[in-house]
């Protein structure tokens, strides 16, 4: 479990099943992200049993549930492993009536921190569509770098890429 001044983050648990349906229900949430909707609470549990436990069982990292500190659920932040390209990735969801309070930035700070100092990870990389500007306005306030675009074949639109290294993330904890 990861703590903020504000937030809660833990690995993500059953229960969050609905919450995680009302998620990506709301079309503008998921609108950038190249995922379909959940069209029911039964494939939202599907997903945290078949996507989300392995991650955390085989990598020790994964999306966490995003909540305040009274257990309100305002989304997901984490880390993604993927074998195929051997990167991690940083992502972040949240309800769209908590949008603009600064919370995925204090999530995503923390979750650097657990990237780099628990993990020991040289490298944690975001993607965002070019016209998610709330998305890649969070990279930038985190001080992550503008790397280029990664265009998937099997996929329309190529994604911007940005990264942080672990020697970035500690001249950065050292000047703040
Ligand atoms: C992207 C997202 C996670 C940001 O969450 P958030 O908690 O609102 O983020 P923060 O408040 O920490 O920071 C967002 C920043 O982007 C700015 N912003 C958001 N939308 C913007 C827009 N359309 N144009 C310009 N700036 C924008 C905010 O003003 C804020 O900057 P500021 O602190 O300088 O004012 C949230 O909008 C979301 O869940 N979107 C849907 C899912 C998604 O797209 N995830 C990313 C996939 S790559």
């Amino acid at each position: 479990m990861l703590e903020t001044k504000r937030l809660i983050l833990r690995p993500a648990v059953l229960e969050d099943a609905p919450h995680l349906y009302e998620l990506n229900s709301d079309f503008e949430v998921v609108r950038y992200t190249g995922d379909s909707s959940l069209k029911t609470v039964l494939e939202a549990e599907t997903q945290i049993k078949e996507r989300m436990f392995p991650q955390f069982q085989k990598y020790k990292m994964g999306r966490f549930s995003v909540t305040l500190k009274d257990g309100t659920y305002l989304g997901w932040c984490g880390l993604r492993y993927f074998p195929e390209s051997d990167e991690v990735d940083l992502g972040y969801r949240f309800m769209k009536k908590h949008w603009g309070q600064g919370y995925a930035t204090e999530a995503s700070l923390v979750t650097l921190k657990y990237g780099f100092e628990t993990l020991n990870l040289k490298r944690i990389i975001a993607k965002a569509m070019p016209d998610n500007v709330g998305s890649i306005k969070v990279m930038q306030k985190m001080g992550m770098t503008f790397r280029g675009y990664h265009k998937d074949p099997c996929e329309p639109q190529a994604w911007i890429v940005y990264d942080m290294t672990a020697s970035e993330f500690k001249n950065k904890c050292a000047e703040s």
